[in-house]
């Protein structure tokens, strides 16, 4: 391979170092700062988590409430992207709206766009992360035609965002209390996921010095594909296409087969070679979603089979291919009431704190220089220009 390494899709490359977020991908293991995913999900909040990641400790009390209270301070947005929302088409993917308008944050908020001056890091990093929700939330409302919603400070993070999403000016709306805690749970198993596609492009863009609100947007741009973020949408969309178990056999017959590009989605994971920690939680949290709002989704039976079926199908076992965060959250963002395009909107929106906690922790690395990879060439060798009539 010449002087260089040759390794497409960087799978034995390491491109930093970090002290965020730790996996262990034959174990099935993901640590934040230390602390296992599964009882940060049970036992803490989002708020806490986006503090542990930012901070690198879990908060006291009173430190809680200090950076919820700072975090709550910067929900509003400015005015004019209201304006700047109306220029989409109703029917544009939020997705699509989601990567135009957080890149046009470095339009709105030039005095936290300095990389050098670490407290304007500090107030980029609580503005992106308190900002996601209300321009979620707006991305929604549009396609819907109904008004967006100011946001309302007394609430919790993820209350807030709910009522943004689903109230309307004309009512009064309730938070429910056991969809606040699922959708806070939800957030908490997709804060940070160490190097994936999207963060690696968060810390690839910010390795050139750009603006923190134009590298959260090159990662929701990353995010959106299919085998990355836009996945829980597509699992969702398969499930339902399968619609009845009695189709599963088909649908495993070809993600088996090589001259069939279809793959089950929510499936295999380039790190875990054991079941997703996060899908275990994923899988709890549906259960208690449903029984909580009673909602019976036959959906949820194709999953559990599906899951089953491929477990103990040899091409599944041999390739170590498990469930992975996206099998399940369709399932239970479905019941909340999200629709499917607002899937991998929600996954930015809590990602967004990993990712401003990495951008972070880049930007303070001594160690830190513009990411460049470098290529083995295979095209020709020089060869004489030959003029337009002669060819
Ligand atoms: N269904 C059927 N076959 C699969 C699947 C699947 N979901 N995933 C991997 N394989 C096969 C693949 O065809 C390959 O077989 P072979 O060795 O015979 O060519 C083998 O397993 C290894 O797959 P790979 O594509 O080389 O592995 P990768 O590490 O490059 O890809 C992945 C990882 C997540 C992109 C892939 O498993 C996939 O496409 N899964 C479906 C999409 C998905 O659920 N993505 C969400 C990932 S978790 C959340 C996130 O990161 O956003």
């Amino acid at each position: 391979t010449g002087a260089f390494t040759y390794d497409p899709g960087f799978t034995s490359t390491a491109s930093c170092q970090s002290k965020l977020t730790y996996i262990d991908g034959d174990e099935g293991v993901l640590l934040h700062r230390g602390y296992a995913i599964g009882e940060l999900a049970e036992k803490s909040s989002f708020m806490e988590v986006a503090h542990l990641l930012l901070n690198g400790e879990l908060p006291t009390k009173e430190e809680l409430d200090t950076f919820t209270w700072t975090i709550t301070r910067h929900t509003m947005v400015h005015e004019q992207l209201a304006t700047f929302f109306r220029g989409f088409r109703r029917d544009a993917h939020p997705m699509a709206i989601m990567c135009g308008v957080v890149g046009a944050l470095s339009a709105f908020y030039h005095d936290s766009t300095d990389i050098h001056d670490p407290q304007q890091r500090t107030i980029a990093s609580h503005r992106l992360i308190a900002k996601m929700p209300t321009l979620a939330a707006m991305a929604f409302k549009y396609s819907l035609g109904q008004p967006f919603l100011y946001p309302d400070n007394s609430l919790s993070y993820t209350g807030n965002f709910l009522r943004m999403t689903f109230g309307v000016p004309a009512e009064p709306y309730e938070v429910n209390p056991i969809v606040e805690q699922a959708m806070d749970r939800i957030f908490i198993l997709h804060a940070d996921h160490e190097q994936n596609a999207s963060t690696s492009t968060v810390r690839l863009a910010g390795s050139s010095g750009a603006n923190p609100f134009a590298c959260i947007a090159a990662g929701i741009a990353c995010l959106w594909g299919p085998a990355h973020g836009g996945a829980n949408e597509a699992a969702l969309n398969m499930l339902r296409e399968i619609g009845t178990p009695d189709r599963i056999p088909e649908f495993i017959a070809r993600a088996k087969d090589k001259n069939d590009p279809f793959r089950l989605m929510g499936f295999g994971h380039r790190v875990y070679k054991n079941y997703d920690p996060r899908a275990t939680v994923m899988q709890q949290t549906v259960r208690e979603v449903l029984s909580a709002l009673n909602v019976k989704d036959p959906v949820f039976d194709v999953a559990l089979q599906l899951e089953e079926m491929a477990l103990n199908d040899p091409y599944f076992v041999e390739k170590k291919l498990f469930p992975n965060v996206d099998f399940y959250s369709g399932v239970i963002l479905s019941a909340i009431g999200f629709p499917t395009s607002m899937f991998t909107v929600l996954f930015a929106l809590a990602r967004t704190v990993g990712w401003v906690a990495q951008w972070n922790e880049m930007i303070t690395d001594p160690d830190q220089k513009i990411g460049r990879p470098r290529q083995l060439y295979n095209g020709p060798t020089q060869r004489p220009y030959v003029p337009v009539g002669e060819r």
